[in-house]
C-alpha cells in the first residue's frame, strides 16, 4: 500500500499546481482511478449501483454517479487544492490537529484522499458522512486498506441533513460536493444548513461560497471566449438569487424535518430591451468559489454549465418575472 499512498501523494501535488496542463491531470486521474477501483469491491457497471436514494429535501447520488464525478476533471483539481490551502490557512494559524467533517464522500472519499496521504493522523482527523450503504462500505474499506484508519474520527452512515454531530472534537472544515448546476435535485443546502448549525462560527465551509447568477449572455460571444475574455464581455449579471456561505444558517429558516416546499430566496427581474440587443440569451450561472482564489468559472465544469432560461429577440417591452429557489424533494429554481 505504500506505493498507493506515495502515488496518491503525487496526485494532490499534481492537483496543488497553479497551472491547468491537462494531459498531467488526465494522467493523475487515471492513477487516481486506478488505485480506488483496485481497492474496492464495487461494480460500477451494476444496475442496482445506479439507484439513486430519495429524500424529503433532495436525491443522493447512487454509487456509480458518485464514483463517476472524479472524471469531471477540473472540479476534482479545484476542490482538492482549495482543501490543500484551506488547511495551509489553519496550519499558520494553530498548532493542533485539522478536524475535517466530509459529508457525501461517495465509494472513494476522493476529495480526501490525497489529503490522507499526504498529512499525518496527528496533523489531520476527519468525520466521514456517507448516506448510500453501498458507497459507505466502500469508502471505508478503502481508507481501512491504505491504512488510513487511524486518521478517522468516526465513520458516519447517515443522512447529512439531520446529522447531529456527535464528536466532542471541534470540527474545522466541512467538506460537501453533492450539488449539480443549478443547485438542483441534491441536497447541499440543506446538508450546509444542518451541518453549520451545529459547529462554530469560524469553520471553514468548503465550497466557501455557490451562487445562483440571473445573466443575460451574448452567446455568440460566450461559445467564442477565450481565457483572455473578460466575462464583461459576454456576460450581463441581472441579480443573485442566491448566496450559501458560512453564514447560511444565520440567513435561511430552513426547517430541516419539514417535507412542504420551502422558498429561501426569491428576485424579481426585470429585462430592459436596451441590454438584449448585445446579450440576448437569458442563463443562470452557478457560481464556486471552493477556497480563496480558487474558483470554478463558468464551464469548467458540469457543476458551472449556465442552465437556459429564456431568449429574446426583437424585445420591445420590459419583461418581468419572479425566480425563487426552493427545498422539497426536488429543490431548485422556479420562474414565475
Ligand atoms: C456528487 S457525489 C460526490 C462524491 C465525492 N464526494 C466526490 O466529490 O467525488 C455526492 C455524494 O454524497 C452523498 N450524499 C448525498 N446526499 C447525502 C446526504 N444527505 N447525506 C449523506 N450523504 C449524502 C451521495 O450518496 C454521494 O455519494
Amino acid at each position: 500500500m505504500l506505493n498507493h499512498i506515495k502515488t496518491l501523494q503525487k496526485i494532490g501535488q499534481t492537483f496543488k499546481k497553479d497551472k491547468t496542463d491537462f494531459l498531467e491531470l488526465t494522467e493523475a486521474i487515471n492513477d487516481f482511478k486506478r488505485i480506488t477501483q483496485e481497492l474496492s469491491t464495487i461494480n460500477i457497471n451494476e444496475e442496482s449501483n445506479k439507484k439513486d436514494v430519495y429524500l424529503n429535501n433532495g436525491k443522493a447520488l447512487g454509487t456509480t454517479w458518485a464514483a463517476m464525478c472524479i472524471d469531471d476533471i477540473l472540479r476534482t483539481k479545484k476542490f482538492i487544492k482549495g482543501i490543500f490551502k484551506a488547511i495551509d490557512s489553519l496550519k499558520a494559524k494553530q498548532n493542533k490537529p485539522i478536524h475535517i467533517l466530509y459529508a457525501g464522500t461517495g465509494p472513494y472519499a476522493t476529495l480526501l484522499l490525497p489529503i490522507l496521504a499526504t498529512y499525518s493522523q496527528q496533523e489531520i482527523k476527519v468525520t466521514l458522512v456517507e448516506i448510500n450503504k453501498e458507497s459507505f462500505n466502500s469508502m471505508k474499506q478503502i481508507i481501512s486498506l491504505l491504512g488510513l484508519n487511524k486518521h478517522v474520527i468516526s465513520y458516519e452512515n447517515e443522512d447529512a441533513t439531520t446529522l447531529k454531530i456527535s464528536t466532542q472534537t471541534p470540527i474545522d472544515i466541512i467538506v460537501s460536493e453533492t450539488l449539480q448546476c443549478g443547485l438542483v435535485k441534491e441536497q447541499q443546502v440543506p446538508i450546509t444548513i444542518n451541518l453549520l448549525n451545529q459547529v462554530g462560527k469560524n469553520t471553514i465551509l468548503i465550497p466557501e461560497m455557490l451562487a445562483l447568477d440571473v445573466c443575460l449572455m451574448n452567446y455568440n460571444a460566450f461559445k467564442n471566449r477565450t481565457s483572455e475574455t473578460k466575462e464583461s464581455d459576454y456576460c450581463l449579471v441581472l441579480d443573485r438569487l442566491i448566496e450559501i456561505n458560512n453564514k447560511s444558517n444565520e440567513v435561511f429558516n430552513l426547517d430541516l424535518n419539514d417535507s412542504s416546499t420551502q422558498i429561501l430566496a426569491e428576485k424579481i427581474i426585470t429585462i430592459d430591451p436596451e441590454n438584449t440587443t448585445l446579450y440576448e440569451t437569458l442563463f443562470l450561472v452557478t457560481r464556486i468559489t471552493v477556497f480563496g482564489d480558487e474558483k470554478i468559472l463558468i464551464n469548467e465544469s458540469g457543476l458551472t454549465v449556465p442552465i437556459f432560461l429564456d431568449e429574446f429577440s426583437n424585445l420591445k417591452e420590459e419583461k418581468t418575472f419572479k425566480i425563487s429557489y426552493k427545498v422539497d424533494a426536488e429543490p431548485g429554481y422556479i420562474i414565475n
